[in-house]
């Protein structure tokens, strides 16, 4: 197997769809799609109810028998090379099949004997996802969090350079979301695994994902990085609030222009998404110049986020799944 370097890790293709539908009891359920993810990225396969997000991961983890295109795991076309592209593969789709009477570590045991994996690989995966306190006790008395992280863990353990899970964050709560996005993270970014994460939810994949893929009514919209999508947002600005001794002063200094509303100590900034992250970048830097004091700055760009996604799937209608 290819050894992954950071380094020309963003170009490292993992994961390729080419041309894949899919028909399902006489109903087309995706069509022509075509996506490519990188080892070393988080990647947010992002898309509405009913969209076909679970039917392209199932076809990818082999659950599901493609109709028509090409999928292939490291170069292994998974129709012709089967088991070389899974052995790639490591997934969670709908709920991890777990056994609640066993312990953790008894479950990766069970896992390990079934996929004649060695029995080291179980510290190292439960390591990576952080259970190894509670890997001794009971599934039964594990909250959701640590099944899901249970669940990654088993999905490790065969080392996979692919790791694709569907709706992941589901029933988490924020402080659950945020370990899961720290430990994929890490995952992507330190171990060059190409980690794809399905969602409906924009706001979510914002601080998780390096890019992200958009489907909508079983066909791929697109694919953008988080800059573009903010910039395509419909309002097309960027918000920011910035923590001042005296919000006056800083509207002052930066000649008081357009987009800018002073509140006692907090200064609220639109910008132009197209230009946010440079315009940011010279507004704190020219304040500073002017002395003065800046506590934080904080983008606000969620709203946007959401719009756009609305605006790029065309989910704004009644609310209906076609
Ligand atoms: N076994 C099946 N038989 C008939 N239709 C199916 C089957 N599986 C999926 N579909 C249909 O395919 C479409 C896509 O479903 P899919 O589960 O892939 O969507 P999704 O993007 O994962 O949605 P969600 O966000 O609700 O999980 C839906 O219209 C669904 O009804
Ligand atoms: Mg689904």
């Amino acid at each position: 197997m290819k050894e992954v370097s950071l380094l020309d890790s963003k170009k490292n293709v993992v994961l390729s769809i080419k041309g894949l539908s899919k028909t399902i009891k006489k109903k087309q359920i995706l069509h022509n799609i075509d996506m490519e993810c990188y080892a070393g990225e988080v990647f947010g396969f992002l898309g509405p109810n009913g969209a076909g997000k679970t039917t392209t991961i199932k076809t990818v983890v082999g659950l599901l028998m493609l109709d028509e295109g090409e999928v292939s795991v490291c170069g292994h076309d998974i129709t012709k090379e089967f088991e070389d592209a899974m052995a790639n593969v490591g997934g969670i789709v709908e709920n991890p099949e777990v056994y609640k009477y066993m312990t953790g570590r008894e479950n990766l045991k069970q896992y390990a004997r079934m996929r004649g994996l060695s029995l080291e690989e179980i510290d190292k995966a439960v390591e990576a996802v952080k259970l190894s306190n509670r890997i001794n006790d009971k599934v039964s008395k594990y909250s959701l969090g640590m099944r899901q992280r249970l669940g990654v863990a088993q999905a490790l353990m065969h080392k996979p350079r692919l790791l694709i899970l569907d709706e992941p964050t589901n029933g988490l709560d924020p402080q659950g979301i945020k370990e899961l996005r720290d430990i994929l993270k890490q995952l992507a970014h330190e171990d060059g695994v190409c980690v794809v994460v399905s969602s409906h939810l924009m706001s979510e994949m914002e601080l998780m994902c390096d890019r992200v893929g958009i489907i909508a009514n079983g066909s791929m919209i697109g694919t953008y990085t988080m800059e573009e999508i903010v910039s395509r947002s419909k309002g097309k600005y960027s918000e920011y609030t910035i923590e001042t001794d005296d919000a006056e002063a800083a509207k002052a200094a930066l000649g008081g222009s357009a987009g800018l509303i002073a509140q006692g100590t907090t200064l609220f900034l639109r910008l132009n998404s197209m230009s946010a992250k440079a315009d940011i970048a010279a507004t704190i830097k020219n304040l500073v110049n002017n002395g003065i004091n800046i506590y934080s700055v904080h983008p606000k760009e969620s709203v946007s986020l959401e719009d756009a996604f609305i605006e790029l799937t065309g989910t704004e209608g009644d609310g209906q799944i076609v």
